[in-house]
């Protein structure tokens, strides 16, 4: 822990009442979000509020994983200076990625922040609270101590119906363009045990729908309750049959990563809904190569197909770069056949950023903003029309939908489809919690209208 003083005036300190937590990036920042509130709720009673105006700690779980995120973190503070002004005991943090990549430089350049922490050390923010109210000092700790933030966290909470467990963290795949293996460090899986124990929790809480998290989830080799190594289908099977599991899920995975004992996992356990999100990044194989990422496009097919032969209907997803360095015309029309090839439901798209450190970053970044502005319309143009088809191709079929809250029209309940897409249906608000069949009957860019199936 870096410590270094505060020349701040020593006046009797406010009682903490209220959390403020704003958060970017993943899925997974937004469980370590859940996680930070649960450890100060446990510490120190903290009620999290909606305003930033309101609270007593305000923590920032940023993300690094594109460009721009310090500029905005940065602009974001400045809001957050303005309530400190007006009240001095206002304690701020900045966690996540833009914590561990920054450290310290943060508080040279924002020296009112009171806190720097990275994804690995937030279970200790009780403590620097403590030091920090104590000897009114600013800390900074970004250290990565590899598993025991898993050790330190209290109970899971569910939110709604939803429910995350982090089965592993860290990456050792190095893509050339991403900065994840350095903010997050190594590939560190967690035992099994420990996994089922936190499953078996968020179910006894009503927890419908679980999502096992990690950057790459199917890389898992945990340690089985034998004491062998566990991959990651196996602990699907026994994640996925626990009495009460109703909903299965994970992200993210790596094609390197596909196997067939996962492919066939879809068809297998009944609770593993069929969604998939599977990054390809490219298809073309010489920036394949030049990504680092182990693959070629060809195994990427092979894969899809196996999971097509077992789950027809599962609903598929990805993430895409364009504009990679060297990037030519030939290799971005190589990214669009793959994409007409494949059929995607949902993708995420961006336009490749150099990111500090990378090996990436040290090849120029030669493809014209135009250019990478053009492929990145061209792609999302070809992605948005395969997703409609796909939302249309759900008119008429009937479905188990998980009735997850009211809709925002007055009638409306929300809720969502196994493959992830949202329904609007007219039914009693008493029925939010139970899955049952609804028939589609309209499709929209982003969700689907039904009817609830009444039973006779
Ligand atoms: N430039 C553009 N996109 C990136 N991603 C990661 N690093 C970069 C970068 N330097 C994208 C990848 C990854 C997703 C989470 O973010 O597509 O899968
Ligand atoms: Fe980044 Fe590649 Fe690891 Fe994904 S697999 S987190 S893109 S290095």
């Amino acid at each position: 822990m870096l410590v270094t003083s505060n020349t701040e005036k020593k006046t009797p300190l406010k009682s903490l009442d209220t959390l403020f937590i704003k958060t970017y990036g993943c899925a997974m920042n937004v469980y370590d979000s859940s996680r930070m509130s649960d450890l100060m709720q446990e510490a120190y009673g903290l009620r999290v509020v909606d305003d930033p105006k309101d609270a007593d700690v305000i923590l920032m779980n940023t993300c690094s994983i594109r460009e721009k995120a310090e500029d905005k973190v940065y602009s974001e503070l400045g809001r957050y200076k303005k309530i400190k002004d007006k009240r001095p005991d206002l304690i701020i943090g900045v966690g996540g990625c833009v914590g561990q990549q920054e450290g310290d430089r943060i508080q040279k350049r924002a020296p009112y922040v009171d806190i720097v922490f990275g994804p690995q050390t937030y279970h200790r923010l009780p403590e620097m609270v403590k030091t920090i109210r104590r000897d009114r000092v600013r800390v900074t700790e970004i250290d990565m101590p590899e598993i025991e933030k898993f050790d330190h966290l209290p109970k899971p909470k569910v939110e709604g119906l939803t429910g995350y467990v982090t089965i592993m963290e860290g990456c050792d795949k190095f893509c050339t363009f991403c900065i994840v293996p350095y903010t997050r460090g190594a590939e560190i899986s967690r035992p099994v045990a420990d996994i089922l124990v936190e499953c078996e929790q968020l179910i006894a809480a009503g927890a419908k729908d679980i999502s096992l998290l990690g950057q790459n989830v199917n890389g898992y080799r945990g340690t089985g309750p034998d004491g062998e190594e566990c991959g990651f289908a196996a602990l699907l099977h026994l994640v996925g049959e626990l009495e009460g599991m109703q909903r299965l899920r994970f992200s993210t995975s790596h094609p390197m990563e596909m196997n067939t004992e996962l492919c066939e996992a879809f068809a297998e356990i009944p609770s593993l809904m069929p969604y998939l999100h599977l990054p390809v990044q490219s298809g073309s194989d010489v920036i394949l190569k030049a990504m680092h990422r182990g693959h070629k496009r060809e195994d990427y097919f092979k894969a899809i197909d196996e999971l097509r032969l077992h789950t027809p209907e599962i609903a598929l997803s990805s993430d895409f770069i364009v504009g990679f360095p060297g990037e030519t015309d030939e290799d971005f029309a190589a990214t669009l056949d793959l994409v007409r090839r494949v059929r995607f439901d949902s993708a995420f798209c961006f336009k490749y950023s150099p990111r500090p450190g990378t090996p990436a970053s040290k090849a120029e970044d030669n493809v014209p903003e135009m250019i990478k502005d053009e492929r990145l319309q061209a792609l999302l143009e070809l992605l948005r029309e395969q997703s409609r088809e796909g939302m249309a191709q759900q008119v008429g079929k009937s479905t188990e939908v998980l009735i997850e809250s009211k809709g925002k029209n007055e009638g409306d309940l929300q809720g969502r489809t196994p493959d992830f897409r949202i329904v609007h249906f007219k039914g009693n608000p008493r029925l939010i919690g139970q899955t049952l069949p609804v028939k589609i009957v309209d499709a929209y860019a982003m969700s689907l209208r039904g009817e609830l199936i009444l039973a006779q």
